[in-house]
């Protein structure tokens, strides 16, 4: 069947069957690979996109389901690639081997939504469905904490562009 929905700000048709996951939709037929496959059971967080703006596990999201949605990745967080979080994650040196990072950030990027200036709690809670085999989480928490404080300053209002407005949160 065919599906249609908004990928990172652009229309987008794809034909796939009734079970296909959207994280293959987004890295086999989109060529979206930032997305990354860890458990494919919604237990790692390593797939997290945005739907409507809300962090969510591509793995278990079958394709069909995103019809008529604003789905955003790792790729159409920033334009440039340069979101608060993603420079906050530069900064910070935050990567180690890499591969939970997408899904890191688009969790913390749904988060700060909901928690401009999320308490170490706040963050534990919200990120804990993320898991990093590198053991990053005291960088990442340090990471989030200082795109917030950017943001804050900044006054951007830390919209992704997820094509929503909704401050829905970090729903997994
Ligand atoms: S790959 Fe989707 S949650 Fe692990
Ligand atoms: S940086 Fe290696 S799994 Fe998180």
């Amino acid at each position: 069947m065919s599906t249609t929905f908004t990928l990172n700000g652009q229309p987008v048709t794809l034909e796939v069957a009734d079970d296909t996951p959207l994280l293959w939709s987004l890295r086999d037929d989109a060529n979206l690979t930032g997305t990354k496959f860890g458990c494919g059971i919604g237990m790692c967080g390593a797939c997290t996109v945005l739907i409507n703006g809300r962090a969510t596990r591509s793995c278990i999201t079958p394709t069909k389901q995103v019809d008529g949605t604003a789905v955003t990745t790792i790729e159409g967080l920033d334009p440039e690639g340069e979101h608060p979080l993603q420079q906050a994650w530069v900064k910070t040196q935050t990567p180690q081997c890499g591969y939970c990072q997408s899904g890191q950030i688009m969790q913390a990027a749904a988060m700060l939504k909901d928690f401009p200036d999320p308490t170490d709690e706040q963050i534990n809670q919200v990120m804990s469905g993320n898991l990093c085999r590198c053991m990053a989480y005291v960088r990442i928490r340090e990471a989030i904490k200082l795109a917030a404080a950017d943001m804050r300053g900044a006054g951007q209002g830390n919209e992704p562009n997820d094509g929503t407005d909704t401050t829905e949160g970090a729903a997994s």
